[in-house]
């Protein structure tokens, strides 16, 4: 297997990161495609717990080279904060293992403060962000006026370039009733920005080409998606969604080589289902078992701490996440969590308000809302044992529904995690397996065009 693309197949917070950091082994090189700091992948290594945000997860294998692709927008400042953090625990004294690509576009401060300055104006109609300043950054971009790595490091450029972009947004600012931003805090910016700059203009280098020389290699790329197929700002509950595209296929476009590296993908769920901030959720709890598999599952935001909405696993969700990243196998997640429950359900359909039962996902959020799940109860499964070596390790009642997974999906499941430390997971494809041989190469660094 050359490349593999992991992709969310709910909305987020799937365990990704921990499968991630275990096919990291296996990988050559870790990508990042999309997304920024809104992430929270969370990896636990002989009990020792690391949070990443924006470093892909492969970071903590040190034959891995770990990439920043042009589809990701940075925070300077949580990128050296992340750097420096991985330095002091010794995990990241190459610092030739990262590598960021130059087209990132940058996630400047007043994108921070308008992202929460919008959210705050929106009242009732909130998408629920992380204020990570993402939106804002991402319309920037599509707008043709972000600041993109290899602006950001070059003190004289980046200076008009604040001025400019300060401006436009203390217009926007005041329209929202928040506070623009000032002469000295603007100076303050230009200068804290220099230094971020300098700190970060050793770490630029052509991701694509890094991509493409490790594969000509013989090597393995490993892509990290962040955040899910059903926040996805095409496919995703819109506007309840990210502003990123989160489907496989943006590990292309995201990182700067073609399609053909994103045909083997890897869809992760958990075996319910969660979500953070506002916007439908068919398949939600609002019981106590909802409360339960929240704590049972610490179901609580990596980025933001928020409680994260819990619910059962969505069939119905689940195929359109298949369908639009084209996932060849599925993870699936904190089973150990659902086998907890004396009685679990899944939600096979959804059902009309006028009593028409549907199976296909609707775009329009309004009738998503309307929407009733259509369950199926299972009894609770048997204890799961946190050592598996085979299939048949797990009880038959957890066998059986893994089988039923398969079954309504069309997919295999190749990955079944049972807990969140690396090695409480079984592997059920060959390919996965750690097989790692180093491949040399050249990191084509530097920021010019
Ligand atoms: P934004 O990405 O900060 O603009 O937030 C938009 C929506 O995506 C909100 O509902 C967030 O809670 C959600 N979101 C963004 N990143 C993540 C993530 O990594 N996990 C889960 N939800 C996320």
């Amino acid at each position: 297997m050359k490349s593999l693309v992991c992709v969310g197949a709910q909305w987020g917070d799937e365990g990704k990161g921990k499968l991630v950091d275990i096919l990291a082994e296996n990988a050559h090189v870790v990508v990042r495609f999309q997304g920024g700091n809104n992430a929270g992948h969370t990896l636990v290594v002989d009990g020792v717990q690391t949070i990443l945000h924006l470093v892909p997860s492969g970071i903590l294998h040190e034959n891995t080279t770990c990439a920043i692709g042009n589809g990701v927008v940075v925070d300077p400042e949580v990128l050296v904060q992340e750097v420096e953090m991985l330095q002091a625990r010794g995990k990241l004294d190459d610092m030739s293992r990262l590598v960021v690509s130059p087209m990132c576009h940058v996630i400047m401060p007043w994108h921070k403060r308008l992202d929460a300055a919008r959210e705050q104006a929106s009242g009732s109609h909130k998408i629920g962000t992380t204020r990570r300043g993402i939106g804002p950054t991402y319309e920037d971009k599509a707008a043709r006026r972000g600041i993109r790595m290899y602006e950001f490091i070059q003190p004289q450029r980046l200076t008009e370039r604040i001025r400019t972009g300060v401006m436009m947004a203390n217009s926007m600012l005041e329209a929202l009733g928040d506070e623009p931003y000032l002469g000295v805090e603007i100076e303050e910016m230009i200068q804290r920005c220099h230094k971020l700059g300098e700190e970060i203009a050793p770490l630029l280098g052509d991701v694509g080409e890094l991509i493409v020389q490790i594969g000509e290699s013989g090597g393995r790329v490993l892509f990290e998606g962040a955040q899910g197929a059903l926040l996805d700002v095409d496919h995703g509950t819109y506007p309840y969604v990210t502003s990123s595209n989160c489907a496989a296929a943006q590990a292309a476009l995201g990182s700067g080589v073609g399609p053909a590296w994103a045909s083997e993908v890897l869809g992760v769920t958990k075996a319910y289902t969660t979500r953070v901030g506002e916007g439908p959720f068919p398949s939600e709890l609002h019981t106590a078992v909802g409360e339960q598999l929240r704590e049972l599952g610490g179901e609580f935001g990596a980025t933001t701490g928020r409680p994260r909405r819990c619910g059962w696993l969505d069939l119905v969700a689940l195929r359109h996440a298949i369908r639009i990243n084209g996932v060849t196998q599925l993870a699936v997640t904190k089973l150990d969590v659902l086998s907890k429950l004396s009685e679990y359900q899944v939600c096979e359909a959804y059902e009309l308000p006028d009593g028409t039962r549907i199976d296909r996902f609707p775009y329009d959020p309004l009738v998503l809302e309307q929407v009733k799940p259509v369950l199926k109860a299972f009894v609770g499964m048997d204890d799961l044992p946190s050592t598996l070596n085979k299939f048949e390790d797990l009880p038959g009642s957890a066998q059986s529904f893994v089988a039923y997974l398969q079954e309504q999906l069309g997919v295999p499941v190749t990955i079944i995690s049972v807990g969140p430390q690396r090695g409480e997971e079984l592997i059920l494809d060959a390919a996965l397996v750690p097989n790692h041989q180093s491949v040399a190469v050249a990191t084509a660094r530097g920021a010019q065009a």
